[in-house]
């Protein structure tokens, strides 16, 4: 089944545990947890504390992704604060290999970022030791941006490898997708969606995922 993951970059801030109740009603897979510190993207957002607070009040698994310079230096913090899948970007990572090892060695999903200029063959050497992939199909900073074409071969070619390999390593497709693209982002190989602004802007919760378990039956 092709997990949903609505990113709550997108959601209201002000209510955000009543949020995360309504999301999870709605039967949502995974949480993903957009964490920027202005340096690697321009834009700022939260820290380990408020995804400490979030996994105080949810059963939901917790997808956090780091757009941070240095990310090996906060890696831990975040584990401490109840991940339970973690990714890096590779263009943020020094000591990459390190970094999964420490992830997975923690026991949680260990993840690379690949944003939309980077090759899916820049994770031929590390690709056997990942538990997920997050394919960025926006430039990573913002919520609401539309869906870069050319992410469709990416995922595909990424696909590819991982067959080759008879790898299990997930693809976690990022940015732009809404219900219009689900199926054909699913089609090329993704198999967990995040949703931000078509998931947090929608009417009803579980009516758009319903309508997404349909799209992607
Ligand atoms: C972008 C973030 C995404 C973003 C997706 O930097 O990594 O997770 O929240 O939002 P939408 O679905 O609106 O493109
Ligand atoms: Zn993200």
């Amino acid at each position: 089944m092709i997990k949903i993951a609505p990113s709550i970059l997108s959601a209201d801030f002000m209510r955000l545990g009543e949020e995360i109740k309504a999301a999870e009603a709605a039967g949502i897979d995974l949480f993903h947890i957009d964490i920027m510190d202005g340096h690697f993207v321009p834009n700022m957002t939260i820290g380990p504390s408020i995804v400490e607070a979030i996994n105080k009040i949810t059963d939901v698994p917790l997808d956090v992704h780091l757009m941070i310079e240095e990310p090996d230096k906060y890696v831990k913090d975040f584990i401490n604060a109840g991940a339970d899948y973690l990714a890096v970007h590779i263009e943020a990572s020094v000591h990459a290999h390190r970094t999964v090892q420490v992830i997975k060695e923690s026991g949680i999903k260990a993840g690379i970022a690949l944003n939309p200029a980077t090759p899916a063959c820049s994770l031929d050497h590390i690709l056997q030791d990942l538990d997920f992939v997050v394919l960025m199909s926006v430039n990573p900073g913002f919520g609401g941006q539309s869906f870069i074409p050319q992410s469709m071969d990416k995922i595909k070619i990424l696909k590819k490898l991982i067959q080759e390999r008879g790898l299990s390593t997930l693809i976690e497709v990022d940015g732009g997708v809404k219900p219009d693209n689900a199926r054909q982002v699913a089609d090329a190989g993704a198999d967990m969606l995040v949703m931000g602004s078509a998931f947090f802007s929608s009417k009803d919760y579980g009516t758009l995922t319903k309508k997404l378990r349909e799209v992607l039956k």
